[in-house]
This record gives structure tokens, C-alpha cells and sequence, in this order.
């Protein structure tokens, strides 16, 4: 058995498992959990291609009784109309309260399906089972579950902590590389945020292996060294997210240090013309941004600036702002970040790799010259 994360918390306590080829023992860990009802496995349309079918006859041949419902790739399908659709096809096939959502697939699966385990029969158990780099590292960790509203991203949606979260990073092989250099963004992130070692060894690893010139060269299945150096980075960084979660399921304080870089991100994100930048990405030039505010308000050394510029690029990630963005709309679009307490924009700034801090003071003025110019 791979050694394994938990996430401790008051609705409960769940085994988070990060290893290559962690999905063959998903019988088994369900077993050991005593989750023996129907499974009702969701996927999207690419993950169901490339694992659905697979894994539904690994867990057959273990004696489950699974069903397996797809929907579309693509963020459209975090709508009310595919979480009918699951609701249909659960009720409409007699799910009962002892069965077992499996969400395999990115973070679109993971909070559409995470949510329909949530509110079915008031609640039915859920298993995690991301295929994305950011579903491992972030979405799928946590109990976050939700769907878009047409006015906005996440809007509807509950705390519903998985019963296991496991992470086979031999996924990731199939996984777009643009797609995987974004999950790097968030890794990062963790880095900053928490742990200056994980940070160090991605800057290590990038250096030995070149990418420092030419970016991230991609997830490579050939190479077994480098798969378990990149899955132990990988389980690293989910240890970072398994520790603060624990420490503060429903971000009453501290789990609001995750929103690194989400603060301008998420605004860069939803300005950009038809959502052409990918989450991660945006989460790089929110990092980028929101480093240089620490910098200038002297909060941190501003060589930290580019420490973390350099390692973004080597992992595939530009910090640049899209040309002919306005600062002030990315301003005002912080303003209304879920993360706002009484009108003042609360950000998480770094004062050292590891280290943020949180501070509800930033100038509007220092935002805008750091977003100018
Ligand atoms: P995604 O789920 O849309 O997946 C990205 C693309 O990769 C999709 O086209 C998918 O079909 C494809 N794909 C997934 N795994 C694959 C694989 N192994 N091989 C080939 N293709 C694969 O996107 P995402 O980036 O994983 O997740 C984004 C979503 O996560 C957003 O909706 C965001 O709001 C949510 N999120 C939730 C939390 C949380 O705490 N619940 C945290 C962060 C993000
Ligand atoms: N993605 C941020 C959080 O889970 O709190």
C-alpha cells in the first residue's frame, strides 16, 4: 500500500492516496472503507474514453454493481441541467443511501458529481477520484462541491467531504500538456503559500532536467524517474491542502491562504474575451500580481518576484497580463471576489517562499500601478 494523506475534520476523517497507479486498488480501499453499495460512477466524455470503461470492469470483476453516466467535457457542464440529468439517472435507477458517487475526472466532474452526492437522498457517500494535475492538488481535496449560476462561477453549492480521495498520477499522461501546466501553477502555489522544501525541489527538478530554457517538456510515462519524482512533488503539494483544510474545513480563516493568486486570477479570468485563459493560468498572473503588491508594499524581498516568475516559466506558465486588459475592471471585479469581508478585499500575500500573510490594507493605488505597468 502507498503511504497515505488524511484529512481530519469535524464531518469527518478520509484517506487521500497519491500514487501511479493508484486506481487498481480502488476495490480494495473501498472495501476497507466498507463502502459496499451500488457505484455510481460519473466521468466526463475524454475521461470516460481513456478510464471509464476500464475502471467499471476493474469493480465488476471485484463483485460492485456500478453504473456509469458521462457528461461533456467543458465547464458548461457544472450547469443545473447536467446536475438534473445525474439526479435522473440516479433516482430513475433506484439509488439508495449506502451507495458511493465515484467522481473520476477533472475538477468539473469532481464539484458537479461531488454536489449531486451531496443533496441525493440528502446526502450519499462520495469517492474523489481525480484525473486532472488541479483536480489532485486542489479541487478534489476538501469537500468543496458546487455548480456555476448563470451569474456566476460556484455560486450554488455545499460542504460534502469525500470518503477517499485517490489520485492516480499515470493519468496524467493522457492529460493535455497546456491542461497539466496549469495544475503546476496551483502545485506552486502550495510552495508559496506553505512549503518553501516543495518549492526548492521544483526549482531543482526544473534546473536538472533543463526546463529553466524551455518550460515544462510535458508528463513522459517512459521515463519512471521523473513520473515518481513529479507524483512525489505532486503528493507533496496535496499535503499542503490536506493540512490546511484539516485545520479549517469551512474557511473560517486560515483556508483562505489557498486563494493565492485567485484574487486578481479570478478577475483576469473572467475578463479575458470567451474564457481564453485556462484557471491555472490565470492563477499564475494572479501569483505574479499579487507577489509584486507584496513587494511594493514591503512585504517581501522583491527577488522573491522573480524566484517565483522563473519557476512559473519553467513549469509552462506565463505571468504576463493579456494585452488591452483595464485595470480598472479587474479591480472592480476583485471587489466582488467571494473572499471580501465588508467591502475590503482581503489578500494573501507572500513575505517569503512559505510564508503569507493576509491583509485587508493594500492601497488601491499600489494595485493599479503594479496592473499598469
Ligand atoms: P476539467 O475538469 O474541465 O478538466 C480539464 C479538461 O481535461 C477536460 O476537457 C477534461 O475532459 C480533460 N481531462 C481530464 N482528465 C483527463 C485525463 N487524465 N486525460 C485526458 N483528458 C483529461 O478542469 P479542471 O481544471 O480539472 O477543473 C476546473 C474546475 O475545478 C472548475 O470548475 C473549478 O471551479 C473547479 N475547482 C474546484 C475546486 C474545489 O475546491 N472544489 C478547487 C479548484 C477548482
Ligand atoms: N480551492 C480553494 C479551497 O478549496 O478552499
Amino acid at each position: 500500500m502507498t503511504p497515505e494523506l488524511g484529512v481530519t475534520t469535524a464531518s469527518g476523517a478520509y484517506p487521500v492516496i497519491v500514487s501511479a497507479g493508484a486506481l487498481e486498488q480502488l476495490p480494495e480501499r473501498l472495501g476497507a472503507l466498507g463502502l459496499r453499495g451500488v457505484l455510481w460512477l460519473v466521468s466526463d466524455a475524454a475521461v470516460a474514453a481513456a478510464y471509464g470503461a476500464a475502471l467499471a470492469a476493474r469493480l465488476s470483476q471485484a463483485g460492485y454493481q456500478v453504473q456509469h453516466c458521462t457528461v461533456p467535457s467543458g465547464e458548461a457542464s457544472k450547469s443545473q441541467e447536467q446536475l438534473w440529468r445525474l439526479y435522473d439517472w440516479m433516482i430513475g435507477n433506484g439509488v439508495e443511501r449506502r451507495d458511493v458517487v465515484l467522481a473520476l475526472g477533472g475538477g468539473v466532474v469532481g464539484d458537479l458529481a461531488g454536489y449531486a452526492a451531496a443533496t441525493v437522498l440528502r446526502g450519499i457517500a462520495v469517492v474523489q477520484l481525480p484525473t486532472t494535475l488541479l483536480a489532485m492538488v486542489d479541487a478534489a481535496v476538501g469537500g468543496k462541491t458546487g455548480i456555476n449560476h448563470p451569474l456566476g462561477k460556484n455560486l450554488i453549492g455545499a460542504f460534502h467531504q469525500p470518503r477517499l480521495v485517490l489520485a492516480d498520477t499515470h493519468t496524467l499522461a493522457t492529460l493535455p500538456r497546456r491542461e497539466l501546466c496549469a495544475g503546476w501553477a496551483e502545485v506552486i502555489k502550495h510552495g508559496v503559500i506553505r512549503e518553501a522544501g516543495l518549492f526548492a525541489e521544483l526549482e531543482q527538478l526544473a534546473a536538472q532536467r533543463g526546463w529553466t530554457e524551455t518550460g515544462f517538456s510535458g508528463w513522459n510515462a517512459e521515463d519512471p524517474e521523473l513520473t515518481g519524482r513529479l507524483t512525489a512533488l505532486i503528493r507533496r503539494a496535496v499535503a499542503v491542502k490536506v493540512e490546511v483544510v484539516s485545520r479549517d474545513e469551512r474557511e473560517q480563516g486560515e483556508r483562505i491562504i489557498l486563494n493565492y493568486g485567485h484574487t486578481i486570477g479570478h478577475a483576469v479570468e473572467a475578463l479575458v474575451d470567451d474564457w481564453a485563459l485556462l484557471h491555472g493560468e490565470a492563477v499564475a498572473i494572479g501569483m505574479h500580481a499579487e507577489a509584486r503588491i507584496a513587494a511594493a508594499m514591503g512585504l517581501c524581498d522583491p527577488a522573491l518576484v522573480e524566484r517565483q516568475r522563473r519557476l512559473l516559466a519553467a513549469y509552462g506558465l506565463s505571468v504576463t497580463l493579456p494585452a488591452n486588459l483595464d485595470p480598472e475592471a479587474v479591480l472592480t471585479l476583485a471587489l466582488r471576489d467571494k473572499k471580501v469581508r465588508a467591502g475590503r478585499i482581503r489578500w494573501v500575500l507572500p513575505t517569503a517562499v512559505g510564508n503569507v500573510t493576509v491583509r485587508d490594507d493594500v492601497p488601491e493605488t499600489t494595485v493599479r500601478a503594479v496592473l499598469g505597468g
